[in-house]
C-alpha cells in the first residue's frame, strides 16, 4: 500500500483528493506532521500542531453504492476506539457521528468525504485526526473546555508512528469484515461504545426542535430515536444537544 508522507501540507484531505481524481489505488494514505488548514465537519477549522497528533487520510474505493458514506464513518470511530483500548488501555467513547471522548472531552475527529458519479461512488476520502501529544496549553484555548489529547489524558507521550500502524492494521480487518459480512457487527460494537445511549438528547433541524431518547444506530447508520409517544425516528442530519 502507498504511504505518502508530508512534513507539512494544507490538509491530507487536499492532498488525498488530489491523489484520488489522479487515480491513486485503494488504500492509499496521506499523513502529515503538520496540517496548515486542517478542516473538520461543518466548516470548522482542525488545529494540526507539528508532530503532536495523527492528521492522517485514506482513500477508498468501494466497488458500488450500498455502502454509505455514514457506515464509514461509524466503521472507522470503531476502529479508532478499538486502538485506543487497546493500546492506551483507555475507555474512549463515541459520540454520534464522528467524534471520539476520553473523559468527555474530544480526542479525535472523523471527517468522510466522498465523490460520487451517478450510481457509482467513484472514491471516499477518510480523513482521520487524534489530538496525541498537545499539553493543555497547546490546545485552543476556544476548545479547551470541550477537547483533549491521548498525553492530557494518560500524563504520559505516545509513539504517533506505532499508533498509526496500529489504525492502519486493524482498519484493514475491519474494512474486510465489513464488506464480507455487513454493517450489523459494525453496529454493535459502535453501540458498545456509544456515548449517551439510552438517555435524552434534544434534537435540532431546521424546521423543529424535539427531545427524544437516543437509542442506538440504525443499519444504514442514522441515529435512531425514540420519542415519549413511542415513535421511533431515524436521524440524518441534525444539530444534536447532548445535556
Ligand atoms: C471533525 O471532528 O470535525 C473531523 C476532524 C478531521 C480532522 C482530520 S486531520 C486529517 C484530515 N485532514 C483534514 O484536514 N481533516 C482531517
Amino acid at each position: 500500500k502507498t504511504i505518502v508522507h508530508k512534513q507539512v501540507t494544507t490538509s491530507t484531505q487536499h492532498i488525498a483528493h488530489q491523489l484520488a481524481r489522479d487515480n491513486a489505488d485503494h488504500g492509499t494514505i496521506v499523513v502529515a506532521d503538520e496540517q496548515t488548514a486542517g478542516k473538520g465537519r461543518m466548516d470548522h477549522t482542525w488545529n494540526s500542531p507539528k508532530n503532536k497528533g495523527i492528521w492522517m487520510s485514506l482513500i477508498l474505493r468501494p466497488a458500488t453504492l450500498p455502502y454509505l458514506a455514514p457506515q464509514f464513518t461509524l466503521l472507522t470511530a470503531t476502529v479508532l476506539a478499538d486502538v485506543l483500548t487497546e493500546e492506551t488501555h483507555t475507555a474512549p467513547k463515541i459520540k454520534w457521528p464522528n467524534d471520539i471522548l476520553l473523559n468527555g472531552k474530544k480526542i479525535a475527529g472523523i471527517l468522510t468525504e466522498m465523490q460520487a458519479e451517478q450510481d457509482t461512488i467513484q472514491y471516499v476520502v477518510i480523513g482521520i485526526g487524534i489530538n496525541v501529544n498537545q499539553s493543555e496549553q497547546e490546545l485552543p484555548a476556544d476548545i479547551r473546555h470541550k477537547a483533549t489529547s491521548l498525553a492530557i489524558e494518560t500524563g504520559r507521550t505516545w509513539d504517533t508512528q506505532k499508533l498509526i500502524q496500529r489504525i492502519l492494521l486493524t482498519f484493514e480487518q475491519a474494512y474486510d469484515h465489513y464488506l464480507k459480512n455487513g454493517f450489523l457487527e459494525v453496529k454493535h460494537k459502535w453501540e458498545s461504545y456509544g456515548f449517551k445511549i439510552g438517555e435524552t438528547i434534544r434534537i435540532k433541524t431546521m424546521r423543529e426542535t424535539w427531545r427524544a431518547r437516543f437509542m442506538g444506530i440504525a443499519e444504514d447508520g442514522a441515529l435512531l430515536t425514540k420519542a415519549s409517544d413511542g415513535e421511533m425516528k431515524k436521524i440524518y442530519s441534525a444539530e444534536i444537544d447532548w445535556f
